[in-house]
């Protein structure tokens, strides 16, 4: 039974009260908590190799760059990417897609061009395209969504055919909804009429296997934080063709080949996207965060959070005044909740008091939470280190919670 394990003990933050109450962590789409092995692998680089990358002869500069460019190996083993130097380290999700919009849309949009942008998408994915369009003269559609909380792939096919579209938005699991996008058709349809596809994977790297080859989209963004890694780093994965037509985002040192005073010349993907000293620490962490979710098993992190999923939405359909939003057919442990008569707000304040964390509002996807009419949900996410008595203690909270606003 994939619900009897202890990952839940290889986490510090969760062996502690809040308010109280133990701790129960119901807030990993926002950012998953880091093991032991992760904040150890951090405290070890700034207690013995806090040297700068890629530039210094000696030791301590070569072993922080050897452990530091580890994580690109292991970020291509993570993703399936066909070579490592597809792999451009960020400062997280939202800064890859910038990145992409910003030099790929540069070089590749023009005036009358199409982006097809899905109504739930992150505002991550939304906004970036909004400023490239502005500057480029291109038309934004919204690919609408149903009461199922699913693509409308009809208007998605529809819209395809009627458009020269250049780009897709696309999330590929939704921080709102949970709903699992079919992406791999979707991308190939995209790629029929010409377009690319920006898969936003901020939702779906943490949770199961995604591979770059079988789902052969142009461009995948993800955070180190929601995979048990820091804050402050990210990844972008390009394919090559595309990033070699890139030119540079930001510009400085280390990302050039040449500098005269009067212009430069660039490196190589993955370089020329890399100005500057990164996140050094947050990128070897990232590495031992990678190793400690490869260690359990892509699969088995899927298995146990369906597990858990299943569990939660049984609980949570027989309470009353509450609604699960959504229905998809495929969704991560992602469950957006609404108490009738109660505001989102008011019922993640009074989880909190009693040690649940959950996030409630909008969760950066307002045209979705727009499209459902409400003022916000209150989101639980569950992850492989939550327990069955994590859903126990939020199920009991809720119902002291709908008790004391009734
Ligand atoms: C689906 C999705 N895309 C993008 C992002 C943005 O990630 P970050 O804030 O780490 O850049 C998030 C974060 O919540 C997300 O859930």
């Amino acid at each position: 039974m994939a619900l009897t394990h202890a990952y839940h003990l290889d986490f510090p933050e969760l062996q502690q009260e809040i308010n109280g109450y133990p701790l129960t962590y119901l807030d990993s789409a926002a950012s998953s908590l880091m093991p032991e092995s992760v904040i150890e692998t951090i405290n070890q680089y700034h207690r013995t190799a806090h040297a700068n990358v890629h530039r210094g002869v000696h030791t301590l500069s070569q072993t922080a760059t050897d452990d530091y460019e580890l994580t690109r190996d292991r970020v291509q083993a993570l993703i399936g990417a066909a070579q490592r130097e597809e792999i451009i380290f960020t400062y997280g999700a939202t800064d890859s897609i910038n990145l992409v919009a910003q030099t790929w849309g540069k070089v590749h949009l023009s005036k009358g061009d199409a982006i097809l942008i899905t109504e739930m998408e992150h505002h991550a994915n939304i906004v970036p395209w909004q400023q490239i369009a502005q500057e480029k003269g291109c038309v934004i559609h919204k690919v609408p969504i149903t009461q199922k909380g699913e693509i409308d792939q009809d208007a998605y096919q529809r819209l395809l055919a009627q458009e020269p579209v250049k780009v897709v938005a696309l999330i590929h699991a939704s921080n709102a909804l949970g709903t699992v996008n079919p992406v791999k058709e979707m991308i190939t349809q995209a790629h029929d009429q010409g377009a690319i596809v920006m898969l936003d994977g901020a939702q779906s790297a943490p949770h199961f296997t995604v591979d770059m080859q079988d789902l052969d989209c142009d461009f995948y963004s993800f955070s180190a934080h929601k995979l048990c890694g820091p804050t402050g780093f990210g990844i972008l994965y390009g394919k090559m063709e595309h990033l070699e037509s890139m030119p540079p985002f930001r510009g400085g040192g280390s990302m050039i080949e040449h500098v005269a005073i009067e212009s430069s010349t660039y490196q190589r993907p993955p370089l020329r996207f890399e100005p500057g000293t990164p996140a050094i620490a947050a990128g070897i962490g990232f590495g031992a965060a990678i190793d400690y979710m490869m260690d359990i098993g892509m699969e088995t992190i899927a298995s146990i959070e369906h597990e858990l999923l299943i569990e939660a939405q049984s609980r949570l359909e027989k309470l009353p005044k509450t609604t699960i939003i959504g229905s998809p057919s495929e969704r991560i442990a992602v469950l957006p909740l609404h108490f009738e008569g109660i505001h989102p707000y008011d019922m993640g304040m009074f989880l909190d008091r009693r040690g649940v964390a959950v996030r409630t509002g909008h969760h950066c996807a307002q045209p979705l939470i727009e499209y459902y009419q409400l003022p916000g949900t209150v989101r639980c996410s569950l992850t492989f280190y939550n327990t069955v008595e994590d859903i126990d203690r939020f199920i009991s909270a809720i119902e002291e919670g709908l008790e004391f606003f009734s």
